[in-house]
């Protein structure tokens, strides 16, 4: 399946009875509240999957699935899941990892966001980023996230207003230069000091 910046894999609230795993590209798992307003519970990249929980614990989907930028998925249908895990029993093993994985990542942003500040918050998004996105560039690491300045701020529970004023500290600072939905992040030690 290839879908375009923009395209939608699935809604909250869909049934579903397909996990997708992606091949290449970034899709964003996002909620909307009752009054209209969007929160981002993740960006996943290549070789993460999702859409699982509809699957193992069958009820309606808990998030809309976007993709970013250009994206290609590999869906797997639930009986298809079901023969593999009969199959390959170490396949459970590694769903359970990833499973796991993203619990501790979840908690890690519940606690930031009840004990750090919003530039904190952001620096530690983007540190997240660079490490699973982050590739060399002259100047320091290029994080190529895809997401527009609305959307970092739905990943870090705040305002656009109070993420672009962070962002425009760092700027100043040095720590990092702003480029099209993506940023070079020129001094890597001070942002991780921020971040703590
Ligand atoms: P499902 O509920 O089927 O559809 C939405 C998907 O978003 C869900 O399965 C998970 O794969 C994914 N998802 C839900 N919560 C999180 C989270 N906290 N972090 C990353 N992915 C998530």
């Amino acid at each position: 399946m290839d879908l375009s910046r923009g395209a939608s894999v699935f809604r909250e609230g869909d049934q579903g009875d397909q996990l997708y795993f992606i091949v290449s590209g970034k899709v964003k798992l996002g909620r909307t509240s009752p009054d209209g307003r969007e929160s981002l519970l993740a960006i996943l990249g290549p070789g993460e999957l999702f859409g699982e929980m509809a699957l193992f614990d069958p009820s309606p989907r808990t998030a809309t699935a976007t993709a970013v930028s250009e994206t290609r998925l590999a869906g797997l249908k639930n009986e298809s899941l079901n023969a593999l895990l009969r199959t390959r029993p170490e396949v459970s093993a590694q769903l359970l990892q990833a499973l796991a994985r993203r619990l501790r990542r979840t908690n890690d942003s519940l606690s930031d966001l009840v004990f750090s500040d919003v530039p904190g918050r952001v620096a530690k998004a983007l540190l997240d980023l660079a490490d699973r996105f982050g590739r060399p560039a002259t100047d320091g690491v290029l994080v190529a996230h895809e997401l527009t300045q609305e959307e970092l701020a739905q990943l870090v529970g705040a305002s656009r207003e109070t993420v672009n004023k962070a962002l425009a500290e760092f700027v100043q600072r040095g720590w990092l230069r702003l480029e099209a939905r993506a940023v070079v992040i020129l001094d890597m030690q001070r942002l991780r000091q921020r971040s703590r």
